[in-house]
């Protein structure tokens, strides 16, 4: 394997009529890192400089302990790699320095057998094949529920209308202390149908689409939870005002951003302040798999609402698409479900990077080509 910048990798390349090993390393979307001896770095590929957020200069210049603490477990692995001459990879690191922090990384090191004590490690981000797969599972569970939404809201609702008229006729003819319950009655009914309707919305109806300005669905979301649950809450939007019409159902968008920033708003709320950041994005030629489609499908518009709340907790983050799974005393453990089933109606994808301080939850959205109308 050739792999210096500097050797004559590219004369070597050219005889055996494949482009220099380096330029094949830059190709590559994950980062690797070559790693001499006394921890030196002596190469980077492109995908290196964004991952570690140091120049490539600047990091073959450096040691991995500039970038790593000396205890990592990185370490371990480089050394057992040397000694036994084989690949070993390491699943679920965090990586964590003066200069960075990442989760749910896999590194993997081989030897270079050309480069006496240099071990070559690739770095995998796991955490967007375990969104995707997360996605899958909550396929099958918003099934279940779609079918059981359906039974709810024809067995439940009638009934609740009934018993909400009831304790409302009950109010004006009984004496105060009677009508507190009587208020109670039709209260906890309410809830009640709110709860119905949420479901309902996992019925599998087929969504009506049409291009949508998304900034105009974001504004009239921040508009609404500036006058509610975000009253008191700083939100910033970063957006890039150059981008096309998303092909969807406006209502359910906005249904998906509310729920997404009543999320964000409590998760600051019980850290007692904080910022909500919105923000729209467009990542060209990024194509993504999609579980249950075949062809690999372009969604290059990014819509992401982004929290300095704690952090989603380890222990709940592979259930996060399930409904009913919350942490909350008054939670129904719907709004993640519902957004993960309409925005896989949409044929897109969600992702969540949570570390505590930091959570952001990214809608990767497909586009409508130009020229239409847009709502
Ligand atoms: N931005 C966030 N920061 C921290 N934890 C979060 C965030 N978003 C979601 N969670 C966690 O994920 C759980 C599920 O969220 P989801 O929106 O599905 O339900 P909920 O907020 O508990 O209830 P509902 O949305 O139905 O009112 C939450 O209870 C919370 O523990
Ligand atoms: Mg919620």
């Amino acid at each position: 394997m050739i792999l210096h910048r500097d050797d004559d990798a590219p004369a070597l390349a050219a005889r055996v009529g494949m482009p220099d090993g380096a330029a094949l390393l830059d190709a590559l979307p994950m980062p690797v890192v070559l790693v001499g001896a006394g921890h030196r770095i002596r190469y980077v590929n492109s995908a290196a400089e964004p991952f570690f957020g140091v120049s490539s200069p600047h990091l073959v210049q450096m040691r991995l302990t500039d970038i790593l603490a000396g205890d990592h477990p990185v370490f371990l692995l480089v050394e057992q790699v040397r000694r036994d001459g084989v690949t070993i990879a390491e699943h679920e690191l965090t990586l964590e320095g003066p200069r960075l922090r990442r989760a749910g990384i896999t590194v993997q090191g081989t030897l270079v057998t050309e480069e006496p004590d240099s071990v070559l490690l690739t770095f995998h981000d796991s955490s967007a094949a375990r969104t995707l797969d997360r996605q899958l599972t909550f396929r099958s569970a918003a099934r279940s529920v779609s079918g059981m939404a359906a039974i709810l809201a024809h067995e439940v609702k009638n009934p609740l209308s009934g018993i909400r008229g009831a304790a409302q006729l009950l109010e004006s003819s009984v004496g105060e202390t009677d009508r507190e319950l009587a208020v109670l009655i039709r209260d906890e009914a309410d809830r009640i149908r709110d709860l119905v309707e949420r479901m309902e919305m996992f019925s599998d109806k087929p969504i009506e689409r049409r291009p949508v300005n998304i900034h105009r669905v974001l504004e009239r979301v921040r508009l609404l939870a500036q006058q509610g649950f975000a009253a008191n809450i700083r939100i910033v939007e970063e957006y890039d005002p150059s981008l096309p019409p998303v092909w969807g159902n406006r209502d359910q968008l906005v249904q998906v951003l509310l729920n997404l920033v009543k999320n964000a708003a409590e998760a600051i709320a019980s850290e007692g302040e904080g910022t909500i950041t919105l923000g729209t994005s467009y990542r060209h030629g990024v194509r993504l798999a999609v579980p249950g489609m075949e062809q690999r499908v372009e969604l290059p518009l990014v819509v992401s609402v982004r929290d300095t709340g704690p952090g989603i907790p380890d222990s709940i983050r592979p259930h996060l698409f399930e409904p009913f799974l919350t942490t909350k005393a008054g939670g129904s453990g719907l709004g993640l479900a519902l957004a993960g089933k309409i925005i896989g109606d949409h044929g897109g994808v969600i992702e969540i990077d949570s570390q505590p301080g930091r959570t952001e939850v990214l809608l990767h959205l497909p586009v409508v080509a130009e020229g239409k109308d847009t709502t």
